[in-house]
């Protein structure tokens, strides 16, 4: 068993992902610029950022769905810059949305679907499902894998509170119990506040800030690049229910 590691008693370890200078253009469009930032064995760390800020793919990069023109990308010490997706998956990069192979390990499986609370809907088609469930179940496809690093991709875009609510619950027992590291992309400030111990802030492809929670929600410039976006009100008040949430 994983011992539990609590919040910021993991900042001195090496880092078990770290991107380093990512650069990546599609044609004319420069999606990422330099882009820098390191995950901690066993944290939570959330990427958030405007609309087209880039979050999607800097995630395609990390997985290696996409090669960066400049920089690197380094996996428990190793340089996996040129490795392909399947074999970084294979190393323990898990992503949500991918499609794996299942069943390769009942035991594993049915351990997954007992967590997650979905033994109920196993034979169930995925069509019937509400979207929250569906959520649910495409995170135990990525965790079937035993990922090292699990990454989620707005894992509670759609969701109501309650969904919301039990998929944070799922994502901080799964970092619990199995000592799985977790990256986020995420748009719900209250939930990204409320579990990250690292969030990372992407505007127009680069970082403007990065730290612990009250950090970012403190600098000035998250609050401007939030303001080009046209959500700055939706965000002020997220910001604000996010505070009063975690002091
Ligand atoms: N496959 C692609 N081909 C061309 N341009 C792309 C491609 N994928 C993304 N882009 C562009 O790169 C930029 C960043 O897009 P990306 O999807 O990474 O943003 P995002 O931060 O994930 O946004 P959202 O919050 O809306 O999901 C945008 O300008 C987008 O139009
Ligand atoms: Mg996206």
């Amino acid at each position: 068993m994983e011992t539990t590691l609590a919040r910021g008693a993991h900042t001195t370890a090496p880092p078990l992902l770290q991107v380093d200078s990512v650069t990546l253009a599609f044609g004319g469009v420069r999606a990422l610029s330099g882009v820098g930032f390191a995950v901690q064995p066993g944290s939570i760390t959330a990427v958030i950022g405007p609309n087209g800020a880039g979050k999607t793919s800097l995630f395609n990069t990390i997985s290696g769905f996409y090669r960066p023109s400049k920089g690197s990308i380094r996996f428990k010490g190793q340089d996996i810059t040129r490795i392909p997706a399947p074999q970084r998956a294979r190393m323990g990069l898990g992503r949500s949305f991918q499609n794996i192979a299942l069943f390769r390990g009942m035991t594993v499986l049915d351990n997954i679907i007992d967590f997650l609370e979905i033994d109920h809907i196993r034979h169930a088609p995925v069509s019937a499902l509400s979207y929250g469930l569906q959520k649910r179940v495409e995170m135990a496809r990525a965790l079937a894998m035993q990922p090292e690093i699990l990454m989620l991709d707005e894992p509670v875009a759609g969701m109501n509170r309650e969904e919301t609510e039990d998929m944070a619950r799922f994502i901080l027992d799964v970092r619990a119990e199995w000592g799985v590291t977790v990256l986020m992309v995420e748009h719900d400030m209250g939930m990204v506040m409320d579990l990250s111990d690292h969030v990372v802030v992407l505007n127009f492809g680069q970082v403007i800030a990065q730290g612990v929670p009250a950090e970012v929600q403190a600098d000035p410039e998250v609050g401007r690049a939030y303001l080009g976006s046209g959500n700055v009100d939706e965000l002020r008040a997220k910001l604000r229910a996010a505070a009063g949430v975690a002091a």
